[in-house]
């Protein structure tokens, strides 16, 4: 299953539009039912327009009616796995708070995380009230 997802990060990679950066990144997303969605960063001239391979994997899982994500795989030419970054971690937290996030390198090394190591207190304050009080 680790390494399903693996591969289809591994291919949706080469899918990515990065020109400016040239940084290629690819992610895979399980669902309950067992389907996979893929993502790839896209990049815009405008830079702050791009979009993290990680985002891009969640928003087409949201758009095909998908409530519950089990793992996520992302892979990027790197020495040392890459992790996410700041702006995926809370757009992820939103759907899969505790989701298990597993990043690879190319060579194969990999590091495995929680997002609520990540990303503790994803929503605390905003919007709610916080739980027990
Ligand atoms: N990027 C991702 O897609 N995911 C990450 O986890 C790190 C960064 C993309 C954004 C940009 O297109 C390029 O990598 C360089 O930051």
């Amino acid at each position: 299953m680790k390494n399903d997802l693996r591969q289809v990060a591994t291919e949706a990679r080469l899918r990515a539009y990065a020109p400016y950066s040239r940084f290629l990144v690819g992610a895979a997303l399980s669902l309950e039912d067992g389907q996979v969605i893929s993502g790839c960063n896209i990049e815009n001239v405008s830079f702050s327009l791009t979009i993290c391979a990680e985002r891009v994997c969640a928003a087409k899982a949201i758009e095909q009616g998908a409530k519950t994500f089990t793992a996520m795989a992302i892979v990027a030419d790197t020495d040392m796995p890459i992790v996410p970054c700041g702006a995926c971690r809370q757009f992820l937290a939103e759907f899969a708070p505790s989701l298990a996030i597993t990043t690879w390198t190319l060579k194969g090394d990999s590091r495995e995380f929680s997002l609520s190591e990540l990303l503790p207190l994803p929503n605390q304050g905003i919007l709610q009230v916080p739980r027990g009080t």
